[in-house]
């Protein structure tokens, strides 16, 4: 018996990466859960009843849910990227559309937002009143201001309308099941490692991230949206252990054995230089650290395997960012 035990829940997004995982850590807590994901870079894995939709029209919230988590967005650059005014509008209008959804029906909302909020930081570690050093005008403002958009929204309607809301800042996220072609840097490495091609560092791999596992996010997302500390404020969620992606590189080619070269790539625009967080609130208001490291994370990522004959990734487009 847990506390999800019987809890109606929709998870929008739920048939991306980090909703598989989160749907499936729900269903085995005893949650009754369906899934809303307009497919778009998600698949349906039929672990939870998938109403197909996008959240930006949805109509109506598929079950009389308690608690609504909104992971619809793409996460990877590459993805985000493809169609810019859609990712914007996933991101707002999706996100008022979810709102006011769970607002009627006495939901919580759980947000997704994310490290990018920050953008490339000039403090560091970053805790969550950093208010981010931003580009408004570059090809990754559409993921970054969309969830930043998101988040006033969120606060806003807490404050005058009374939502009941909580907002993750997820840092780079990665474990298995991340499809080896989506640009992310994780997959792409451990892809081209397996299949003895190049991984290849934009900008050289100096830049720095701070990477955790899946199955720690997910236990972070569930005791935040069960936290009543943690009610109305951001939470960054993520793993304080920094590496450079050129580290993060070589390890991964010693766990797989690879002889794959690593070549330089030229930087992604806007590609920030460092990323770690403070995770010092989710530790005190949830209890909450992870507890898996990259090593470990890593083995687990590619015992899984990578479909690697599909990581086509050209010179220059995998990315280290979400
Ligand atoms: N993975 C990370 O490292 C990371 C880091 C920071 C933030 N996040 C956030 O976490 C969430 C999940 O990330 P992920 O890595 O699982 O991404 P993902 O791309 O694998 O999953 C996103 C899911 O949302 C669905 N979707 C996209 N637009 C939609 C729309 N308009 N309507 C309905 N469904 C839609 C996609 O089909 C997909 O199933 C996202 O909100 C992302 O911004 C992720």
């Amino acid at each position: 018996m847990t506390a999800w035990n019987g809890k109606r829940v929709v998870v929008a997004g739920g048939a991306g990466f980090i909703g598989r995982h989160l749907t499936r850590a729900l269903l085995v807590a005893g949650a009754r859960v369906v899934v809303v994901d307009n497919l778009s870079t998600g698949r349906d894995t039929g672990l939870a009843p998938l109403h197909q939709a996008d959240i930006a029209v949805l109509d109506r919230l598929p079950i009389p849910a308690e608690v609504v988590f909104n992971l619809a967005c793409p996460a990877s650059p590459r993805a985000y990227q493809a169609d810019p005014v859609q990712t914007w509008k996933t991101s707002v209008l999706g996100t008022l559309r979810l709102a006011d959804l769970a607002l009627a029906a006495g939901a919580r909302i759980v947000q997704t937002s994310t490290s990018e909020v920050y953008g490339d930081p000039l403090v560091h570690p970053q805790a969550e009143d950093y208010p981010g050093n931003v580009a408004l005008t570059g090809p990754r403002a559409c993921y970054d201001e969309g969830k930043r958009a998101a988040e006033v929204l969120l606060y806003d309607m807490a404050r005058i309308r009374g939502l009941d809301i909580r907002v993750a800042r997820v840092f780079n996220t990665y474990g298995p099941g991340m499809a080896a072609d989506d640009g992310r840097a994780l997959p792409a490495f451990v892809a081209a490692a397996l299949a003895g091609r190049p991984l290849r560092l934009e900008g050289g791999g100096q830049q720095t991230r701070s990477f955790c596992h899946v199955a720690d996010m997910v236990r972070g997302l569930m005791a935040l949206a069960l936290s009543g500390a943690a009610r109305g404020i951001p939470v960054n969620l993520g793993n304080p252990d920094e590496r450079t992606i050129r580290d993060v590189a070589e390890l991964i080619l010693r766990l797989t054995g690879s002889r794959s070269p690593v070549v330089e790539v030229a930087p992604a625009v806007n590609d920030p230089r460092r990323r770690c967080p403070d995770i010092t609130r989710a530790q005190t208001l949830l209890g909450w650290e992870p507890v898996v490291g990259l090593e470990e994370g890593l083995r687990s990522m590619i015992a899984a395997g990578h479909p690697a004959d599909r990581d086509a990734a050209p010179a220059g487009t995998a990315s280290v960012s979400s």
